[in-house]
């Protein structure tokens, strides 16, 4: 299959926001106990943090974190998890019926944090609770001395105030399933008024209002209006989440939910229009994507360890073996969120660690990267910057989720010294290789650094990175791909494979 493509240095989307390859961490199943905390594992740390998780976590340059949930905050007592160990209170969490220990709370997790180089952003309990526990946590993370909360920090050991700039307001409240769940004009004035609370801490604090659990929910698109008319001038980011499967084992399909994806962005861009343009206002509200990831692989068998009432310590919840079409489809959803960083700003992978997650890591033993590590780190290392429009001639084809679904998913991203960019393209076709002719307008001659490469050698698409074969599926240098005369990117690209061509324009 032939495609014309062109790139040209001046039309650009937006200046990418680095917090689009943020991730998202909840106090669920092995996330946090015996995920990131392993006191006792051959490789903790002093605080008990796995040092060889750790390690896999600095490689993937993770700008901020949202933490600790998920549906688990919706019942959670954050001054549960500080003070003495020995005193804090063991709870049910009500979310995931699980035994919750509180041996990790919000100072063991910043300095986790710290460690590896993220910034914190912190959901607030809307469910079982309100202002008054938000405006406390607030007040203990952030405020410096001589208040109530924040001496008691101090009193904790944590001289320093945390910063925190970027709060949840709650999380999917929408969701009958949540704690607490409500209606959305009931929402929306919680919201407001928790929103004031926190931006009384100080000018830089940024608020993210919940939207609707997914696109699939029944009250989904009319709860953004109603949410956001509550409270459009004092949030600045609506939250979107997404999971996505392929039951049926439709590949095409599955990578149309890419081209799905964007349609709900825009839907929400629509309604954060419409709501500014009604209330008058100048102010700007972003998308925050806070939850995306694959997740079906064991979804059906994980809900029945969820629905009992055995209330397990740490149970083993969303351990997805993630295979290579997983990671294709990845690859693709990120150049989604390069396309749309007009719109979208934040963007938390969900999650990190063992549940639903591109790091995995057994009780006791060792630590792997699954195969969705790979696409997001290319991402994140390589796709900061400004991103480029990149206009695709290519062939489409049609399915349930859409219609006119390019066999070509691509983004470019011009890195911020301007001296290289980075092509991101995936070629969705089962069968046929893409004879790719990519015309660069605008720049200096363009050569190749670096070309990799995932799938494409007719390899199993279902073929995972597993414990007993964690090394599987991984990258590999890229051949069949340079740049002619300075301009002209050209070369084959297998069918099902994905491709990160950087390219030097100094
Ligand atoms: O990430 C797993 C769960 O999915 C989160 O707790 C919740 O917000 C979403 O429904």
């Amino acid at each position: 299959m032939k495609i014309r493509a062109a790139v040209h240095r001046d039309f650009t989307i937006a200046e990418i926001d680095d917090r689009l390859y943020s991730a998202f961490i909840e106090h669920m199943g092995r996330a946090i106990y015996s995920g990131i905390y392993e006191p006792g594992h051959p490789t903790a740390n002093e605080q008990g943090f796995r040092k060889d998780v750790l390690e896999l976590v600095r490689g993937l340059n993770i700008p901020a974190i949202r933490y600790p949930g998920g549906n688990f905050v919706s019942a959670y007592n954050w001054e549960d998890g500080i003070g003495p160990r020995e005193q804090r209170p063991v709870r049910l969490d009500l979310a995931w019926r699980s035994k919750e220990t509180n041996h990790v709370g919000i100072n063991e997790f910043a300095g986790w944090a710290k460690d590896a180089g993220i910034d914190m952003m912190l959901a607030i309990n809307l469910g079982s609770r309100g202002i008054d526990a938000a405006r406390n946590f607030v007040e203990y993370c952030n405020h410096p001395s001589g208040s109530y909360w924040s001496d008691l920090r101090r009193s904790h050991g944590v001289e320093q105030p945390y910063g925190v700039n970027m709060w949840c307001l709650g999380n999917e409240m929408d969701g009958p399933w949540q704690i607490g769940a409500k209606q959305a004009k009931e929402y929306g004035r919680l919201a407001d008024e928790t929103a004031k609370a926190v931006k009384a801490f100080g000018r830089n604090m940024e608020t993210i209002v919940c939207g609707s659990s997914n696109d699939a929910m029944p009250t989904y698109p009319e709860w953004e209006r109603q949410v956001l008319e509550e409270c459009y001038d004092n949030v600045d980011y609506i939250s979107l989440h997404k999971y996505f499967g392929n039951n049926s084992h439709d590949t095409l399909n599955f990578f149309g939910k890419i081209e799905e994806t964007g349609r709900y962005i825009q839907a929400i861009g629509g309604a954060i229009d419409y709501v500014k343009a009604k209330k008058r206002s100048k102010h700007n509200v972003y998308i925050c994507f806070d939850e995306w990831n694959v997740w079906y692989h064991r979804r059906e068998e994980d809900k029945k360890n969820w629905t009992t009432w055995d209330w397990p310590e740490a149970p083993a919840l969303l351990e997805e073996d993630y295979n290579l079409e997983d990671a294709l489809f990845v690859g693709g959803l990120l150049n989604e969120f390069i396309r749309r960083s007009d719109r979208v700003k934040i963007a938390c992978i969900a999650q990190l660690v063992n549940v639903i997650a591109p790091i995995r890591a057994e009780r006791g033993g060792k630590a792997w990267a699954t195969t969705i590590y790979y696409p997001y780190q290319f991402a994140s290392l390589y796709g900061r910057g400004t991103a480029l429009n990149v206009a695709v001639d290519a062939p489409t084809y049609d399915c349930a989720v859409e219609d006119d679904v390019s066999y070509i998913d691509a983004s470019a991203v011009l890195a911020k010294d301007g001296k290289s960019m980075t092509l991101f393209i995936l070629n969705r076709h089962l069968t046929e290789a893409a004879d790719l002719n990519l015309q660069l307008t605008g720049f200096s001659a363009a050569t190749l650094i670096e070309h990799f490469v995932m799938g494409g050698q007719g390899q199993d698409i279902r073929l995972a990175n597993t414990s007993e074969n964690p090394n599987r599926i991984k990258p590999r240098n890229g051949e069949g791909v340079g740049v002619e005369d300075g301009s002209v990117v050209r070369g084959a690209l297998p069918p099902l494979s994905y491709h990160v061509l950087r390219l030097s324009l100094a």
